[in-house]
């Protein structure tokens, strides 16, 4: 079964009531547990697409289909219903909320999602010591390295389990190093949990780690293969 479809995908950007088209029957199918790239210059509509897959965003034509729900048909609430059931981000700037701990930033999506406090802090416990930081559960973000906070940003994406994961730049903002080991850590996690993933990376060599690459150059995916 399919977690993505996408079909002769549309949207444009209106800038002083002149169109912009972004994305121009754009096609993509991702099945599920695999990881797929996107990848391409600045300014192409690699975010634009995670937010049309996420359901942020509006489009103009085409049909997107997201864990078997059709995006173009639903109302605002049932987008927000989908976006709290179905969907993960992970961003380059994780954005931790500064006054509360670790456990507290990876908790707050699961008491959101409405389970109780004593199981969501088990949940979040748990992922914590999956990305290394079980004894740094009482940390806020400003005792954290850059590394560290990002570690709990993907936790916190994570714990919820979701069937499709949206990462935009994951590794953005890190060194060499702790992207490289970042990067280990999602796949690591993607293996356990079977999430499929949308991989949105300028870096060759993350891109490498998936299964399907593609190139966004003029509104549309193009394929990677090992020889282009
Ligand atoms: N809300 C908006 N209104 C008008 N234009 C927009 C809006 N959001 C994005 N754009 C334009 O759409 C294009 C695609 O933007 P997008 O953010 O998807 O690019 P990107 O591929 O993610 O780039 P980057 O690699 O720099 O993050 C850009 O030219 C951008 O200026
Ligand atoms: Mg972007």
């Amino acid at each position: 079964m399919s977690i993505v479809k996408i079909e002769n995908l549309r949207k444009s950007y209106y800038i002083s009531d002149k169109g912009v088209p972004i994305l121009w029957d754009l096609n993509l199918e991702i099945g599920e547990g695999e990881i797929v790239s996107v990848e391409g210059s600045s300014g192409v509509g690699k975010s634009t697409l995670l937010n049309i897959l996420g359901a942020m965003d509006e489009f103009d034509s085409g049909l997107v289909e997201v864990c078997g729900v059709s995006l173009g048909d639903i109302t605002n609430t049932e987008k927000e219903k989908f976006r709290a059931n179905k969907i993960s981000f992970i961003f380059q700037h994780h954005l931790l909320l500064p006054d509360f701990t670790a456990l507290e930033n990876v908790m707050i999506p699961l008491l959101i999602s409405k389970m109780n406090v004593i199981k969501a802090k088990q949940e979040a416990i748990i992922m914590l010591q999956k990305v290394g930081l079980g004894e740094r559960l009482d940390s806020f973000p400003s005792q954290l390295s850059g590394g560290e906070s990002a570690r709990v940003g993907v936790a916190r994406a994570l714990v919820s389990k979701k069937q499709l994961v949206l990462a935009d730049e994951p590794t953005g903002n890190l060194d060499r190093e702790n992207s490289k080991n970042l990067m280990a850590l999602i796949l690591e996690l993607q293996r356990d949990l079977k999430f499929s993933m949308v991989l949105v990376t300028h870096d060759m060599e993350l891109a490498a780690m998936a299964n399907k690459r593609n190139k966004m150059l003029s509104g549309k995916l193009q394929p990677i293969t090992a020889n282009t």
